[in-house]
């Protein structure tokens, strides 16, 4: 018996997906381990995440090849060096109540005789795989968004990769923030999380964090920054996730409207808290926003290791056949949680344990 294994990446992009793809498809046609298994594998990518299954046609073959490719483990033999997806993504979602194309995206799966899906994505392509698996679907999920907000996981493929690009870009500003003898406000992405701010902040010793899970204070923070020039600071790094707001004001919205899972489309807050800093303090401020540049670029070795791992216990998950399961990692072990206990709820900071409220930083004390 041959199981058709489908492949796909959805939601944002990130370092780690292409390392993770690969080992699916290696593990998957490992010829020393499949005489240990009942049957054999075969590989196929889905282009463009939900959408290169849903906006097709199987029926009438016609652009299915533009879609759906087939994989071995030539093909992705180098993959794992690479940034980005191969498979291409998208944030397309085929429950959309918008516009429902979930009856074709089930149609096809059943014309291109795909038995079960290995799905690499956030809370929302995830969610999507869920809600699949609940209509009788075969699938396990690979956890991933540089965010790292799933619940279930203690990481989520490109963390660690994002928290690598904001300290080299943090370690750049330093040299001429220091020799202007300015502020300079570094925006992160994190939408409702704000471990990459947290991490990446303390990873390159930013002396103000702010993330969403606590409100900030703007004369607080000025009166932080004033303090710190009185000790001798000739500049300040301070860093902000997208998603943090001031007490009592907003998000900051880049662009509105929403995307096809409902989310706003955030940024500005950088820019906006340099405005009041300068104003509030009299310094010298600038903001940047590292933006996209965080989810560039080529996979750390953390993030190839971790795609190594993910794809090999996901493919586990399917011999087992343990569907509806995400694979997980917890207290330094590889294992697997319900897709259920997954999404529906974002892993946050908890301030109570990993913050510094007084100092808006990272936690000083840990043996407490
Ligand atoms: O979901 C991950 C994430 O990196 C968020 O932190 C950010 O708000 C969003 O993606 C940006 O998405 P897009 O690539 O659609 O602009």
């Amino acid at each position: 018996m041959t199981i058709k294994i489908g492949v796909l990446t959805g939601g944002g992009d990130c370092p780690g997906l292409n390392p993770a793809i690969k080992w699916v498809v290696k593990t998957a046609l490992d010829s020393r381990l499949s005489k240990e298994r009942q049957g054999t594998f075969q590989v196929v990518g889905i282009r463009e995440g939900w959408r290169g299954i849903a906006a097709i046609d199987a029926r009438s073959q016609d652009d299915v090849s533009q879609y759906i490719v087939p994989l071995d483990e030539e093909i992705v033999r180098t993959w794992d060096r690479y940034g980005g997806t191969n498979l291409g993504t998208s944030r397309f979602n085929p429950f959309n109540p918008k516009d429902d194309r979930s009856e074709q995206l089930l149609d096809n799966l059943k014309h291109l005789a795909i038995d079960c899906l290995v799905v690499i994505g956030g809370e929302d392509t995830l969610g999507v795989a869920y809600k699949l698996s609940t209509m009788g679907i075969k699938v396990v999920g690979i956890p991933k968004t540089i965010d790292k907000d799933l619940e279930g996981t203690d990481y989520t493929l490109g963390f660690e990769s994002a928290v690598q690009v904001i300290t080299e870009e943090i370690d750049r500003l330093r040299t001429t923030a220091g020799s202007h003898k300015r502020i300079f406000v570094v925006e992160t992405m994190g939408r409702q999380a704000g471990w990459l701010a947290l991490e990446g902040g303390e990873s390159s010793g930013a002396y103000i964090i702010l993330i969403p899970e606590l409100d900030f204070e703007i004369d607080r923070i000025n009166e932080l920054l004033l303090e710190g020039r009185t000790k001798g600071t000739r500049y300040d790094i301070v860093v902000v996730s997208e998603g943090a707001k001031p007490k009592g004001g907003k998000e900051f919205v880049r662009k509105q409207g929403q995307d096809s899972f409902g989310h706003a489309l955030l940024g500005g807050v950088g820019e906006c808290l340099a405005v009041e800093i300068e104003r509030g303090t009299g310094l010298e401020t600038r903001s940047i926003s590292l933006s996209h540049l965080q989810r560039g670029g080529a996979p750390c070795a953390y993030d190839r290791r971790m795609g190594r791992y993910f794809g090999i216990a996901a493919v586990d998950l399917i011999v087992k056949e343990e569907f509806g399961k995400m694979v997980s990692y917890r207290n330094g072990e590889i294992t697997a949680v319900s897709l259920e206990e997954a999404i529906g709820k974002i892993r946050t900071v908890d301030i109570s344990t990993h913050y510094d409220t007084e100092r808006y930083n990272g936690r000083r004390t840990f043996l407490r």
